[in-house]
């Protein structure tokens, strides 16, 4: 998986893909990360790269022209035969919010360009002739797009095969599973009067297995995320344990939340 990064900040991803599980797959060449500056794609010698905003208002809009040459320069740089295929991200809290339908259909594509808007944003051209995607890595307004990129590249380089280990089954992990993921624990067996639970330190693997994998699973999720129930895929033993905990088979009314909506496309896209 190569990601091309188009971004006013280059030095923002130096430490982003250089340390822990990402480092360790950019060192074994299963992901790559390359950053191209705006600013070699400007037109005069003080690299401007935002202007003022037609009609007045607040703050510097990035110009289209920089940002288009950067990315056709990153298109141009790869195989022939791939250009057309390729996703164009443009970071925006305007976007489609982030979810895992979108990581699993960014994680099969070679290639990746995303653009990082800054200031009061990027001209509305990037975003109808140049982008393919537009997203959002939440309801919250940060001030540039490459925190937003770099959590794109992480969430989407869990799902390229080798670069999480396989004792970290990423399919398990929570909102991946559908639910979220049971306790965990670790030694000692007692810290401050806290213990860990008997069964986790019993041996038997089937009840361990009943324990975690349903049990602290669905009562997790119906108490801190009961709206991840509607979608998940539960069985009938599932129901009737929820249905024992107070559980009525609602999850409330999902039409007017947006993340609600989000998962709902994602359930049908299944
Ligand atoms: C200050 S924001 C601009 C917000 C813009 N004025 C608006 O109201 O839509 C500057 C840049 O940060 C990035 N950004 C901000 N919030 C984001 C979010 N939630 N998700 C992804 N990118 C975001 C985008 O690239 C955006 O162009």
């Amino acid at each position: 998986m190569r990601f091309h990064v188009v971004t006013l900040f280059p030095e923002a991803f130096e430490g982003a893909t250089s340390y822990s599980i990402l480092g360790r797959a950019v060192h074994r060449g299963l992901v790559s990360v390359t950053v191209t500056d705006i600013r070699k794609f400007t037109f005069d010698r003080h690299g401007t790269a935002d202007d003022y905003q037609f009609g007045g208002g607040p703050g510097m809009v990035m110009k289209p022209e920089p940002i288009f040459r950067a990315v056709e320069d990153v298109l141009e740089s790869l195989p022939p035969e791939e250009p057309d295929l390729i996703p164009i991200l443009l970071m925006s809290p305007q976007g489609e919010q982030l979810n895992q339908r979108l990581i699993d259909e960014l994680a099969v594509a070679p290639d990746i360009v995303i653009v990082c808007g800054h200031y009061a944003g990027v001209d509305e051209r990037i975003r109808t002739g140049l982008a393919t995607h537009e997203i959002s890595i939440g309801d919250y307004v940060l001030t540039g797009g490459e925190l937003a990129a770099m959590v794109v590249i992480d969430a989407v380089s869990r799902f390229i095969p080798d670069v999480v280990g396989s004792a970290e089954n990423v399919h398990e992990d929570s909102i991946t599973s559908g639910l979220l993921q049971h306790p965990l624990y670790t030694r000692p067996v007692e810290f401050r009067g806290m213990t860990t639970p008997e069964v986790l330190r019993s041996g038997n693997h089937a009840e361990i297995a009943r324990w975690r994998g349903r049990q602290q699973s669905l009562e997790r999720t119906l108490r801190l995320r009961p709206d991840l129930l509607r979608f998940a895929e539960l069985s009938n033993s599932d129901r009737i344990y929820l249905e024992q905990l107070g559980w009525s088979g609602e999850s409330g009314d999902p039409s007017n939340n947006p993340a609600d909506q989000a998962r709902e496309r994602q359930a049908l896209d299944r």
